[in-house]
């Protein structure tokens, strides 16, 4: 597979798009911060958060400042970094347990995007088995792993649109939902990183974007974010989606993930699942978009997924008012599961999965 030239170093730059500042990044050295931007507040106000403790990171994953599945997982590699940046003068045992119990606080900070186990694991790993006897080098270690899997991010989520650019035809009407784009991402993004390259080869196409209820993140992330790199984008509400398929507008779906299963069953944000169902009824070809790092090994189908419910309180207001009776109960799970056997394809940095079985995705591991 061709490999690209253009790949940025998202430590350096402003940000993949033009127009849309980077997700996160690292500033200054081994006693530098976390820089996170405040997606909270897009697309009206672009502002930052400096984090010195892994205790903001978590917060600021909790409150959805930084968002989606990859983003997620390389801003936990640092708040882990920053967690246990105090305990450096310790005993290895010591500095051991610190890593252990800073890793813990910060994988519970959200459940369904298997990314931020993965990456503090990884972190873990390298805090364990790095051969030096001091615990300041150990350290020094898991920083510098960070900011590979910064890298690794960029690069493999340029992949992805690389892999799956030809899905898109000339004068297509393309689908996505929430926001699996540069914002969800160290740069680049996933499903929206197939639309960049294939507007770079040059393809004309439309872009419908989900609105995303309860957060709105198609809206106000996917909208902003399109619009900033000069793609045709439309917001429709998540419930128009069928009857835009059944008229013909929609010539492809294709949306990111939070956690693959073994066999193909992807969990992403709620109405995907809905998507896939109408898509198959209209025969529009449904493709998922996600790093390797999204995938759980662990996991032989979605049934055992942990879905994310969030306070109701984000589905009772809508216009900056409760539009809910009091006393009416809301449910609001954050997450759904589409089966393998709905989806066309998966496009990843080590190519196209298609069909999606278990066999194809053990290959893409081998
Ligand atoms: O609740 P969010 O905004 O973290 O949900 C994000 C999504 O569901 C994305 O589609 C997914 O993480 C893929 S991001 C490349």
């Amino acid at each position: 597979m061709a490999q690209s030239p253009t790949v940025p170093d998202p430590l350096t730059v402003a940000g993949s798009i033009p127009g849309v500042p980077p997700t996160l990044r690292w500033e200054g050295r081994a006693d530098g911060a976390l820089i996170l931007l405040d997606q909270t507040r897009l697309p009206h106000e672009v502002s930052f958060r400096r984090c010195t403790t892994a205790e903001q990171v978590r917060q600021a994953i909790r409150e959805l400042c930084v968002r989606g599945a990859p983003a997620i997982g390389v801003a936990a590699a640092y708040g882990l970094c920053l967690g246990t940046r105090p305990a450096r003068d310790r005993s290895i045992d010591d500095f051991l347990r610190v890593v252990e119990g800073v890793g813990r606080h910060l994988d519970s900070a959200r459940p369904t995007a298997v990314n931020l186990r993965w990456a503090i694991r990884r972190l873990e790993r390298v805090a364990r088995e790095h051969p030096s006897d001091r615990a300041d080098s150990r350290w020094e270690a898991m920083l510098a792993e960070a900011h590979v899997m910064a890298r690794e991010d960029a690069e493999a989520c340029r992949r992805i649109g690389e892999n799956g650019a030809h899905l898109v035809t000339d004068g297509a009407g393309v689908l996505t939902h929430c926001n699996a784009g540069a914002l969800a991402t160290v740069a680049w993004g996933t499903a929206l990183s197939v639309l960049y390259v294939a507007k770079q080869r040059k393809r004309r196409f439309h872009v419908y974007a989900g609105e995303s209820r309860p957060l709105l993140q198609g809206a106000r992330l996917t909208a902003f974010e399109l619009a900033a790199a000069g793609i045709d984008v439309t917001v429709i509400c998540d419930a128009a989606a069928a009857s835009l398929m059944r008229r013909g507008d929609v010539d492809l779906v294709v949306v990111g993930a939070d956690r693959i299963a073994v066999n193909g069953d992807t969990a992403n944000k709620i109405g995907t699942y809905l998507l896939a169902i109408a898509a198959k009824e209209h025969g529009v070809p449904f493709y998922v978009a996600a790093p390797l790092s999204t995938f759980d090994r662990d996991l032989p189908n979605g049934a055992a997924i942990p879905i994310e419910d969030r306070p109701e309180a984000e589905v009772r207001s809508a216009f900056g008012r409760e539009v809910v009776p009091t006393g009416v109960r809301c449910l609001n799970p954050a997450f759904d599961v589409t089966p393998a056997g709905l989806i066309r394809g998966i496009v990843t940095e080590k190519g196209l999965l298609e069909p999606v079985s278990a066999e194809n995705i053990g290959k893409i591991f081998a």
